[in-house]
């Protein structure tokens, strides 16, 4: 067939446009480029031709190749409404029910919910959990996000408990030990009366172009040309097989979710791609008597609906194999994902971790292929699926549909996977099971058994399966069967991924579920046939282990005290404001720095960084590079005019590199294809050096610190130890964290004609920071550099230090090319480059009476700080300071280190150090409680703090909101009496057991220095009345500017609506501080607080003049009478001060106390958990925002439970990172967030030095988070006790699957076969 030579027509729409070549639609966010956080989604409709419908669905833009699009509209955020025209109610709804926060991951969650409600406009509940499955939050803790749209369900009740008399919002619902009246208490963020109605006939309509196309398609075969890429879409079968045969190694690219990632990551090119999507035939569905036929070109989700449908219209015994695809269905990565993947894809890309292979082997299902020679079948089985080269496809063949053939009577199916949590992500291990057995009998007439995630392909346990024929299916079989898995599907103890052990427990753990399952089965059956076979009992304890994990949403109640009834309606202080950015984002129209369109002669940087751990640089060659089309540059550390960084910090390697992403040099090129193809073309020599440290063992062997000790110490701990009952000693082990803030670093640096001027937009916790560092590396002064910042897509303590790196080096491009540089890291180089938080090593020695009472305490911990020094000596200082949280031990010795390694250097982050520190000390408190056989809360409750007191290091403060955040949450969280239900429940529950902490929080806030406490502020009123506020903090998406706007409305008396923040800048606020450390919105509220109330006092005169008079009127006569009316605020900061040689200071401004009480089920046989209930209540005293608050609050907990159980960082031995996008690391899902979550905040009782007394919230939940941690534990330490495994266990966190499964130590861990670690390298290996 010839090909015509030019390219044709590609048709589509976005926005019911026709688009032009530059869209530059820019709501929709690119946060990893691999399909796996949801920020890209868009919806496509398209006519399917079968049913004549139009098809709305879901998609990651980001895997999207544009002539896939062929034929479709595109509706992208923009499309569905916008603040200047009409909003939607799904953008007003998230905005106003808080639910965004940095709002980089709005528009994404804006779309899932738009097509969700395009499909079905009342939703139910898990309908909604699923089309969010696939959108990642880093900020908001998804509480709101669910709330917003649970507005739109069929059923939206709010709280579970409501009108059972157990819910806190029913009459009479227990507030005993609250200070306030009922009436005070609200539990209201916004009022859902408010929200306009959802009118589904206003919305975009189907393009009547494409509609005409797709009525009647054109057959002729598309070609699309790109510079190095041809896509052709035949529009025949006939053709495509015409064009399969003609080009043999072409692949036919479906949903582009295997393709995509591949040629993404790891190079592979293809010239010419082939698309089956106008093949009809490739979609088709046929039920006959015997099976179903489901098309090749079907979606996972299509294929989800044609299931359900099946398994809703056929006896359960012919749908096993149905059911069990559908219950890995559920859970087979997000909503989007399944949207796009093809049936077709998902079995010829053969993923060893694929959920559905295993099960349609097992369930023998049948490939039908067709080619131009004719079609054939060939079983999907373990040849298949291994790649044998005789039973696979021809080069020119293709699949055209698969047959699943209906299971029959006495056969069963089932199917298990196990991965990080719940919902997207890849599982560790999963499997398909099926048995036949002899009718009326418990005889094995045929057995299969395939495995994914334990090879490189499917495993098949065909000879275990062939040796089992004929037993009885009983325990001895089940002893034997795993006898012969483990032989079978055996695994090295060097095996890719990782986990062997925990594989290996799985792989029997998974047949002795499937055991119990079948019995369960035959149960139901025999009850209809009295004379039938007689098959084994499972005791009641054992019928646990059948259930798994529901996927729920969160339900729960936030509480906070409503501001005086006194109060003006105007005054907006203490009231649940919205986000001033939340309309912005949920329209897309928040611009991010990368929002910022293309500057003139704009050139973009792409960094190069090191593959070695530890070595000198022999050479760099750049040659090759350098003649690339498009190269402009590549800049070195030679090309800088001032100073690289300092001397144990430099921006970029001279002669020796440090750690595995060390920044050598930098690609400038026209685009950034350009720049990034450029980089695999430098080449660099290397020499390793010795040693290479990467764990923090290494680092103690070798001396190898970055600062010199920390320590404080009170009491004598070596008499105390003396006179004690008992003595503990254990280790704590917290891996580091991902700060995974949704927009990855980001700097646009614009050169200007004029002086060596520089204007710089960068995504910074810190512009001054930036700046000072561009000035020092560009030799020039600070005065012609402006930062400025719009909005953060997310810090959390990663964009304080590290932007200025990326801003110094883009500007050195800047200066050399004399053009603006643009540098915007991809989510794996980020995640190489950046460090995070730093992983802990804790040994503790804990002395304490048979009472409980703990009398001396001493604690050593080494952090890994990576090869820098960044912020590890003040991440070590405040562990120390603050590692006795809420606790009066007489005896202390705190020491704590930071090592220095060859990883890339870790940095503040949320909690600076308290998250990781504290874990030691709770987990000490729970080592005391099982010596003495009490219960944790018992020991915690017997050494908190109780009267005025005077910390470790000698600051006086009063636990007395500490004791009512306790109690409080003791009695909101109806603690005693759970407690009691889950010793119930453990006692009847062998292979599930509940577990319950409650811990308690003294979180300092501030830093230690008085000069970080200082803040300005700037505020101009303009002759209209309107008034421009300028201060020194970033918005993060914590919601600064909007508490700022509340505190200048209140001191002028004016509305919100007169007031505005437009960006912080270095340029009308100088010389500010990190916005971190919770103290933000603190101390620029007081500036902003001191430049209104100068203001207020030149307006004085006038206004006493004409007290009648409205604030323009006033605003005029000042004008008028040459007052000025720009005033700068200033507040000199709180006095901190540590005197480390003496033990001794006041190193913070206040606290912030708080208690959480988390409940878990735990599922022993494969290390899950459930996360039943969370109360949380948190001393906010009086809050500026509350909605704002109960959002820092609810996001940081949910960060914390990320910490203490999924977010787990794999580094090789040699200091590679593997774990570099949301596929490897696994934040929190909108699954994983307490099915209950309760979040009170304390009614205030305390007038701490804060503005209007308001509390800053912005870390201390991440430590609450570590109750769920404790929780796992608890629910671990029942299993324990009940198995009698005597000897402890080491207290490691994360509590990932893999932990909780190898600590629930059984018979199935015990027959597991253990490798000697001397007898092989690891492929990671643990670096706390
Ligand atoms: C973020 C993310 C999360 C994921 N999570 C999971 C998960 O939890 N569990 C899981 O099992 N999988 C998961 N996957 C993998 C996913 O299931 C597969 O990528 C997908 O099913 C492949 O289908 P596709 O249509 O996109 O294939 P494509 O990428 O389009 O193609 C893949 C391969 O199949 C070939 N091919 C496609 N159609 C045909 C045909 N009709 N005949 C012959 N060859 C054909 C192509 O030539 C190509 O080689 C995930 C993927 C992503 C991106
Ligand atoms: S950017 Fe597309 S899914 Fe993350
Ligand atoms: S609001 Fe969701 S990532 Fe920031």
């Amino acid at each position: 067939m010839p090909c015509p030579p030019k390219s044709d027509d590609l048709v589509f729409f976005v926005n019911g446009r026709k688009p032009a070549p530059l869209v530059r639609l820019t709501g929709t966010k690119y946060a990893c480029g691999r399909g796996g956080c949801g920020a890209c989604t868009v919806m496509v409709s398209k006519r399917d031709p079968l049913s004549a419908k139009i098809r709305h669905f879901s998609i990651t833009a980001c895997l999207v190749p544009i002539c896939s699009l062929y034929g479709a509209a595109v509706t992208t955020v923009e499309g569905v409404g916008s603040i200047n025209t009409r909003l939607h109610p799904v953008q007003e709804r998230i905005a106003k029910s808080h639910g965004t926060q940095c709002g980089f991951c709005t528009p994404g969650m804006v779309m899932s919910m738009y097509t969700l409600l395009r499909n079905h406009p009342q939703p139910s509940e898990e309908q909604l959990l699923e089309a969010l499955g696939g959108n990642l939050c880093r900020c908001t803790g998804y509480r709101p996000i669910l709330a917003s749209g649970r507005t739109f369900c069929v059923e939206s009740n709010g709280c579970q408990q409501k009108g059972t008399g157990k819910c806190c919002l029913d009459p009479g619902g227990n507030d005993s030990s609250s200070l306030l009246r009922e009436s005070d208490i609200c539990t209201e963020l916004f009022a859902e009366d408010e929200f306009q109605p959802l009118d589904p006939t206003q919305e975009l309509i189907f393009p009547p172009e494409l509609l005409r196309m797709a009525e009647k398609p054109e057959k002729q075969t598309l070609i699309f040309r790109g510079e190095r890429v041809t896509w052709i879409s035949p529009g025949t079968l006939k053709d495509l097989l015409e064009l399969k045969a003609k080009h043999p190694e072409a692949p036919l690219i479906s949903g582009n979710t295997s393709l995509g990632p591949a040629m993404k990551s790891q190079g592979h090119f293809y010239p010419i791609l082939l698309s089956p999507a106008r093949i009809s035939e490739l979609s088709m569905v046929s039920k006959t008597s015997d099976g179903l036929t489901i098309g090749a070109g079907c979606s996972l989700a299509q294929v989800k609906d044609i299931l359900a449908e099946r398994v809703s219209e056929l006896p359960e015994e012919k749908t096993q194999t149905y059911r069990a695809l559908l219950k890995h269905l559920r859970s087979l990565a997000g909503q989007q994902i399944r949207n796009m993947a093809s049936l077709g894809g998902h079995i010829i890309s053969r993923h060893c971790y694929s959920d559905l292979n295993p099960i349609l082997a097992v369930g023998n299902a049948t490939l039908n292929l067709i080619s131009e020679e004719g079609t054939r079948q060939i079983p999907l089985n373990e040849h298949f699926l291994a790649g044998l080269a005789s039973v696979d496809l021809k080069p020119e063949e293709i699949l055209e549909s698969v047959y699943i053939p209906h299971s029959q009577k006495w056969e069963f199916v089932s199917a298990f996977r196990q991965a990080q949590c719940q919902q997207n992500a890849l599982a560790d291990v999963n499997a398909g099971m099926r048995v036949v057995l002899k009718e009326g009998t418990d005889t094995i007439k045929d057995l299969s058994i395939a495995y994914g995630g334990v090879g490189a392909a499917t495993v098949s346990a065909q000879k275990s399966c062939q040796q089992l024929v004929g037993r009885p299916w009983n325990e001895l079989m089940l002893e034997e069967a795993c006898r012969l898995l483990l032989e079978e599907v055996s695994l090295p103890g060097w095996a890719p991924g990782g986990k062997v052990e925990f594989k290996r427990t799985l792989v029997v753990s998974f047949f002795f579920k499937f055991y119990l399952e079948v019995l369960q089965e035959l149960k139901k059956l025999v009850k209809f046939m009295p004379d039938s076979h007689h098959y084994p009992e499972i005791s009641d304890q054992f019928l646990s282990a059948l259930e798994d994990f529901p996927i729920t949403g969160s339900q729960g109640v936030q509480r906070y005290q409503r501001v005086d009834s006194h109060q003006s309606l105007q005054d907006p202080v203490g009231r649940p404001i919205m986000h001033l950015s939340g309309l912005k984002h949920a329209t897309g129209e928040a611009i991010f720095c990368d929002d910022i369109p293309m500057v003139d002669r704009e050139l973009f940087m792409v960094l190069v960084t090191s593959t070695r751990a530890h070595a000198k640089i022999i050479s760099v060659d750049l040659s090759e590079a350098l003649d690339l089309p498009g190269v402009i540059d590549v800049i070195t550390a030679e090309d800088i005019p001032g100073t690289n960084g300092t001397e144990d910090d430099k921006l970029m390697a001279v002669d020796e590199v440090l750690c595995v992403g060390h920044i050598i040099c930098a690609v400038v090129a026209e685009t950034e294809l350009q720049a990034k193809s450029a980089t695999e073309k430098i080449k660099i020599t290397y020499e390793d050096l010795e040693p290479v440290i990467i764990t923090i063992n290494d680092a103690i062997k070798h001396n190898s610190f970055l600062c010199p000790e920390k320590k404080l110490e009170q009491g004598n701990v070596e008499e105390a130890f003396e006179k004690v009952d008992q003595i503990v000693e254990g280790e704590v082990h917290v891996g580091g964290q991902e700060h995974f803030y949704m927009e990855t670093q980001r700097v646009l640096v614009i050169p200007k004609a004029e002086d060596k001027e520089l204007d710089i937009y960068v995504s910074t916790q810190d512009p001054a920071h930036v700046q000072k560092t561009v000035s020092s590396t560009l030799n020039i002064p600070i005065n012609r550099i402006t930062c400025h910042v719009k909005r953060v897509g997310g810090g959390f303590g990663g964009k304080v230090g590290r932007p200025a790196v990326f801003g110094a080096i883009a500007a050195v491009g800047a200066i050399k090319t004399g053009h603006p540089i643009r540098l915007v890291l991809d989510r794996k180089d980020d995640m190489l480059i950046t460090g995070g938080r730093h992983p802990l090593f804790g040994k503790y020695k804990v002395g304490f009476m048979n009472n409980g009472r703990i009398k001396a305490l001493d604690i050593e911990c080494f952090v890994n700080g990576g090869c820098m020094l960044d912020d590890s000596e003040l991440v070590t200082e405040f562990l120390i300071l603050k590692l006795e949280n809420a606790y009066k031990i007489r005896n202390l010795r705190f020491r704590g280190r930071a090592c220095m390694t060859n990883l890339p250097s870790n940095t503040a982050f949320r909690g600076f150090g308290f998250p990781q520190g504290t874990l030691i000390t709770e987990s000490c408190i729970t080592a005391v409680a099982a010596k003495c056989g009490l219960l944790p809360e018992k020991i915690r409750e017997k050494n908190m703090y109780k009267t005025v007191d005077k910390t470790i290091y000698k600051q006086a403060f009063s636990p007395e909101t500490l004791i009512r955040c306790w109690n409080e949450c003791l009695d909101k969280s109806s603690f005693h009496s759970r407690r009691m239900q889950v010793e119930e429940f453990n006692k009847k529950n062998y292979w599930k057991k509940k577990g319950m902490a409650i811990i308690p929080m003294k979180f300092s806030v501030g830093f230690a220095a008085t000069s970080y406490h200082q803040a300005a502020a700037l505020v101009h009123i303009y002759t209209d009345g309107s008034v421009l506020v300028t201060h020194g903090g970033n918005e993060l998406g914590q919601g600064i500017h909007t508490k700022m706007l509340q505190v200048a409305s209140r001191e002028l008396n004016i509305p919100m609506s007169s007031l505005h923040i437009c960006e912080t800048s270095t340029a009308t606020v100088p010389n500010t501080i990190a916005t971190a450390a919770s103290i933000g919105s603190d101390v620029n509220g007081r500036a902003v607080q001191n430049a209104c109330q100068i203001l207020l006092k030149r307006l004085e005169p006038i206004i006493k003049k004409n007290p009648e008079g409205t604030w323009e009127d006033w605003i005029e006569a000042a004008f008028e009478q040459r007052i000025s009316l720009s005033a700068t605020g200033y507040f000199r900061g709180y006095k901190a001060f540590m005197d480390w040689e003496k033990g001794e200071g006041d190193p913070f401004p206040y606290y912030v106390y708080g208690a959480a009480c988390s409940e878990v089920e735990v599922d022993c046989l494969t290390g899950a958990h459930k996360k039943i209930r969370t109360d949380i209540v948190m001393d906010a005293c009086c809050s500026l925002n509350p909605a704002i608050d109960i959002g820092q609050v609810e996001g940081s907990f949910i960060q914390g439970m990320g910490l203490y159980t999924t977010e787990e960082l794999k580094y090789s031995p040699e200091g590679v990172l593997y774990s570099r996008g949301p596929d490897e690391y696994k934040i929190p899902t909108i699954a994983d967030v307490p099915e209950e979550f309760n979040v009170s905040l304390l009614p205030s009782s305390q007038t701490p030095p804060t503005i209007y007394s308001s509390k800053g919230l912005g870390e201390s939940g991440m430590f609450l988070g570590s109750s769920v941690f404790f929780a796992i534990t608890d629910a671990v330490a029942a299993a324990r006790r009940e198995r009698d495994t005597v000897e402890d266990f080491t207290v490691r966190s994360p509590a990932t699957p893999e932990w909780v499964r190898m600590a629930c130590a059984d018979r199935f861990t015990e027959m597991i076969p253990r490798d000697d670690p001397k007898t092989f390298r690891p492929w990671s290996i643990p670096i706390a």
